[in-house]
């Protein structure tokens, strides 16, 4: 027989040193590729068919870890270029624009895949959400993902002071005023007990204001400290992957999709290349397309009105206006984040796993639509409603004449704040489980009283919203310590 120069090749000690397996041809080669490669090797030999159909997962998982290792290898680049100090950031980020050879299609790319991995990170959890995914044995790796999302969310907003414009720094400033507000710890919060010289939002700037100082560790923590946790945080999310076994797609009756084994290279390696080429055709397109914004250079004594922080936190500057920023800032997000992790340990239903749909799981869908709709309804509000002075504008509505602020509002008186207060969540707690004893059986006290602690807290949302909107009223129980 003919040797092909492949066969020379495949054959040559040079290749053998690198790769210990001949041609994908066999089934054999085919494992051995992937159990000797250190890139492929976190791939089990072989998975249930129906877990590759793209209508479960929607690649959204693998497309995260993508835009992550883009953001890398851009943010690597970007480095070169890039110095964090204040006198120079702004310049540096604008000869990336006009003088380093390719330097605003680098920069674009950075900024679309970073706003591109929030997004993916959210509607991964919740197609992970809505697929019942995270139910035993995946538990903790739900709060691994959980990790995941905020170190994302982090690793975004470290990024958006660095080129030092003014959206940057006054987004920058608007977020972390916020910190100024945490109970204890906050100068403004409750219960303080430090100054502005050693509260919350001093560790996080290095100081009063958004400063030299500020910059630096933005910088350390997003070039550095964040990608690392992200890092680490990955590897163990892809290794309980692995062991907790991938979850299967069952149809609406239940059977399971295709549960038969089927080879992962070339079904799962392939998909995922094919994935890969497309997010970076799009990613390359839209970077040629859409320059990323960058005003004029940052000036503390010009703010702008409105000051909006990132997209993504817009959700908690419009609840500003209905909450003290204790609540807004710094309980909600925490509450947020710990009934995210919670989910897996307080759904006592182990139904519904690999089905997309209500039938098994009516009320835990319900509920985390809710919230997560809410979510974006008033990241949309911030975005594309509020004007000067956070006021309401439509979006054909003209900024040049800033309307009147509407500040009419009152406060319950504070006995009947307080027994307001009590009902809603005395009410909210006792009644569900006497008027529906099937739903909640299985469940301990702690449990479910965590569960209506937690609703009760999203649902207040809407309520203080509709009790502003419709009766201007401002608090609902006021306090000499804090007000809600
Ligand atoms: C940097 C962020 C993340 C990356 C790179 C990532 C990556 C992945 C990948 C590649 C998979 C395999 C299947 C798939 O593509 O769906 C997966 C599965 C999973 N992820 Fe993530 N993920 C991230 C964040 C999250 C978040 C925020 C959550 C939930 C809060 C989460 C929970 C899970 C769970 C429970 C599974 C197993 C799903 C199953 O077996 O069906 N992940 N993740």
């Amino acid at each position: 027989m003919k040797t092909t120069l492949g066969d020379r090749i495949v054959r040559s000690e040079l290749y053998k040193s690198i790769f210990r397996h001949g041609y994908t041809g066999s089934r054999r080669n085919r494992y051995l590729t992937l159990l000797t490669n250190f890139f492929l090797h976190l791939h089990p030999l072989e998975t249930p068919g129906g877990a590759l159909r793209f209508s479960y997962t929607w690649g959204l998982g693998g497309i995260t870890f993508l835009l992550f290792c883009l953001l890398t290898v851009t943010g690597v680049l970007l480095m070169f270029y890039y110095v964090p100090d204040s006198r120079r950031a702004y310049d540096d980020t604008k000869d990336l624009e006009f003088v380093v050879p390719f330097g605003l299609f680098l920069r674009n790319l950075h900024r679309w895949a970073g706003h591109a991995m929030v997004i993916t990170v959210w509607l991964h959890m919740l197609r992970v959400f809505l697929t019942g995914s995270y139910k035993k044995p995946r538990q903790f790796n739900w709060a691994v993902g959980v990790i995941l999302l905020v170190t994302t969310l982090l690793l975004s907003f470290s990024g958006y002071l660095l080129p030092w414009d003014q959206i940057a720094f006054w987004a920058i400033t608007v977020g972390t005023n916020m910190a100024t507000a945490t109970p204890f710890l906050g100068a403004e919060g409750p219960f303080s007990f430090v100054t502005y010289e050693n509260d919350m939002r001093f560790l996080i700037l290095g100081g009063r204001f958004v400063g030299q100082n500020a910059l630096l560790r933005f910088y350390v923590l997003h070039c550095l400290a964040l990608p690392l946790i992200a890092a680490v945080f990955i590897g163990v999310h892809f290794w309980r992957v692995r062991k907790d076994r991938f979850s299967v797609p069952l149809d609406p009756g239940g059977e399971k999709i295709s549960a038969a084994k089927i080879d992962v290279w070339p079904h799962l390696v392939s998909r995922e290349f094919l994935a890969m080429i497309v997010t970076i055709l799009l990613l390359v397109g839209w970077s040629l397309v859409v320059d990323a914004p960058l005003e004029e250079i940052a000036n503390p004594n010009n703010t702008p009105n409105p000051a909006k922080a990132p997209w993504y936190f817009l959700g908690l500057q419009e609840m500003l206006v209905y909450f003290d920023p204790w609540i807004a800032g710094v309980m909600l997000p925490l509450m947020i984040v710990a009934g995210l992790v919670m989910i897996p340990y307080l759904d006592p239903n182990p139904g519904g796993v690999g089905i997309y749909g209500y039938r098994h799981r009516v009320y835990t869908i319900s509920v985390f639509l809710l919230g997560f709709f809410m979510w974006v309804i008033l990241i949309f509000m911030g975005q594309f409603f509020r004007g000067p002075g956070w006021g309401w504008y439509w979006p054909w509505e003209t900024w040049v004449v800033p309307k009147p602020i509407y500040a009419k509002t009152w406060d319950f008186p504070g006995p009947l704040g307080l027994a307001a207060l009590l009902m809603f969540f005395g009410i909210g707690i006792y009644s569900p489980r006497k008027l529906k004893p099937k739903l909640f059986a299985g469940l301990s006290t702690g449990k479910y009283v965590t569960i209506m602690i937690l609703l009760l807290s999203m649902i207040a949302l809407p309520v203080k919203i509709l009790l502003r909107l419709i009766f201007d009223v401002h608090y609902v129980w006021v306090t000499p310590w804090f007000k809600i």
